[in-house]
């Protein structure tokens, strides 16, 4: 589903050159749930952005169910990622002036729904992250477990075939924890991909693999 070979990526500042990731060869079938762990830094994030189409490596290839990525223009990468990927970000990005409803329907927005249809999608899954009584609040309302938890309602509502999860339960207490991780899983059972970067070693217990980083490198 997700194929990277020799990839790289380095950030460049006036000052300094960091190289991000270096020479990752990685594959995650369809259907796997996969940890990515590695102290902070180490270019987690970096990673699942690269898988999530948000950015594309200085070298080497990727490709996302089977299509080659790199050649396509803007419009069209963005339409693939909006197709297949949700995406989890490790702070949110929810939109501070739209109301938790409207955050979620965000990725339906490129579907053809009616308003009615995305509505319901949305009201179902703030239901599925026990948001219910919560949907026309705005983000700043919510307390950081409950943003934490729109954001994955937003990114499950398009019942995406790959799932990109960058420390989805960082901000909740181990309850919360385990029941966004019980969501994970019903996706990836439902044969959902998922890849999820975690600093919790019990929650990477639950996925099927665990992928390790370390200064851009893969250690494991
Ligand atoms: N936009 C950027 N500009 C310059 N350097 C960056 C940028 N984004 C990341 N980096 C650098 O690239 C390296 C990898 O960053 P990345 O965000 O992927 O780490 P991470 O493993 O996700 O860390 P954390 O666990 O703290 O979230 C870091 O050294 C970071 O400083
Ligand atoms: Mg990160």
């Amino acid at each position: 589903m997700i194929h990277l070979e020799n990839v790289s990526k380095s950030y460049r500042t006036e000052r300094i050159e960091t190289l991000a990731l270096d020479s990752i060869n990685l594959e995650v079938e369809t259907g796997e749930f996969v940890a990515i762990m590695g102290p902070s830094g180490c270019g987690k994030t970096t990673l699942l952005n690269l898988m999530g189409l948000l950015d594309t490596p200085d070298q080497g290839t990727l490709s996302l169910d089977g299509e080659a990525i790199g050649k396509q223009s803007d419009r069209s990468l963005s339409r693939l990622r909006n197709r297949k990927v949700g995406f989890i970000f490790q702070n949110f990005h929810l939109v501070g002036d739209l109301s938790v409803v409207d955050n979620v329907e965000i990725p339906l927005l490129y579907r053809t729904l009616s308003s009615r249809e995305r509505r319901e999608l949305a009201a179902e899954a703030l239901g599925r992250v026990g948001l219910s009584s919560r949907i026309s609040h705005l983000p700043a309302q919510l307390s950081g477990g409950q943003q934490q938890r729109v954001a994955v309602a937003r990114a499950i509502v398009g019942r995406p075939q790959v799932l990109l999860a960058d420390e989805p339960t960082g901000n909740l207490d181990s309850q919360m924890g385990d029941e966004i991780l019980d969501l994970l899983e019903e996706l990836n059972r439902d044969g959902g991909t998922v890849v999820m970067v975690t600093h919790d070693p019990r929650m990477a217990e639950r996925a099927h693999r665990t992928v390790r980083l370390f200064d851009g490198r893969q250690v494991q």
